[in-house]
């Protein structure tokens, strides 16, 4: 399941995003840094070092817009959210195909994080740069996602991915992990479905009864697979 979660940041977090990583003092360093085996042979680009302070601080701007944000609870249904990345394309630079690694170890406390969910999180207009589509191989065909400066896309980590060339301009982007309460992307998604429909019959003030019914069934199903 893909899903396109629009306006995570406004204008204004977007302007002070942008000039925070094109100061001259971002600590931007090779993206090999944090790829595995698979993911150093085939990938090219620049991220901000993982420890620095202007990582922390965007970071967490990132993360309290998440918590923000009922679309995004609802999609991943989130136990743990990987502190956020930020990358750069440019000049030809792209990322092969391959898949996230699949457990990642926190920074800091060592604690190991399951990637469940991978996102990408568009920092600037898909005008300003060619090419960096991300593309995804999903179980209906390879979805191409380019989106509008501060929309993010949500999808399996398990899937295989790349970013395209970037020819001309820069493509920054945040990126991060989501250990889900529901490792299953299909029962994720079966929940997804089923939330989305009870909050339409709310709005819709459809009869009170079955809506109880309903809500019972997702809790019901969410107790079921839930795992924490
Ligand atoms: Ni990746």
């Amino acid at each position: 399941m893909l899903v396109h979660v629009p306006a995570l940041l406004n204008g204004e977090q977007l302007r002070h995003f942008v000039e925070r990583l094109h100061a001259a003092d971002a600590p931007w360093v090779d993206g090999r840094v944090t790829a595995g085996h698979q993911g150093a042979q085939v990938k090219q680009n620049l991220q901000i070092a993982e420890a620095s302070a202007l990582s922390a601080e965007l970071g967490g701007i990132v993360l309290g817009a998440l918590e923000r944000l009922p679309l995004f609870i609802s999609a991943a249904l989130p136990n743990q959210v990987y502190p956020p990345m930020f990358n750069r394309y440019e000049g030809g630079m792209h990322f092969g195909s391959h898949v996230d690694g699949s457990v990642r170890l926190l920074p800091g406390s060592g604690a190991k994080i399951r990637t469940d969910l991978s996102a990408t999180l568009f920092l600037v207009p898909p005008e300003s740069y060619d090419g960096g589509e991300l593309l995804i191989e999903d179980t209906y065909g390879t979805q191409s996602v380019k989106l509008a400066a501060g929309d993010m896309v949500l999808y399996p980590a398990s899937s295989l991915h790349r970013v395209m060339p970037v020819t001309r301009g820069s493509r920054l982007a945040c990126f991060f992990w989501v250990q889900s309460l529901v490792r299953d992307d299909g029962q994720r998604a079966l929940l997804f479905d089923l939330d989305n429909a009870i909050q339409r019959l709310h709005a819709t003030g459809a009869d009170e009864a079955a809506r109880v019914h309903l809500t019972g069934c997702y809790h019901n199903l969410l107790r079921m697979w839930t795992d924490v």
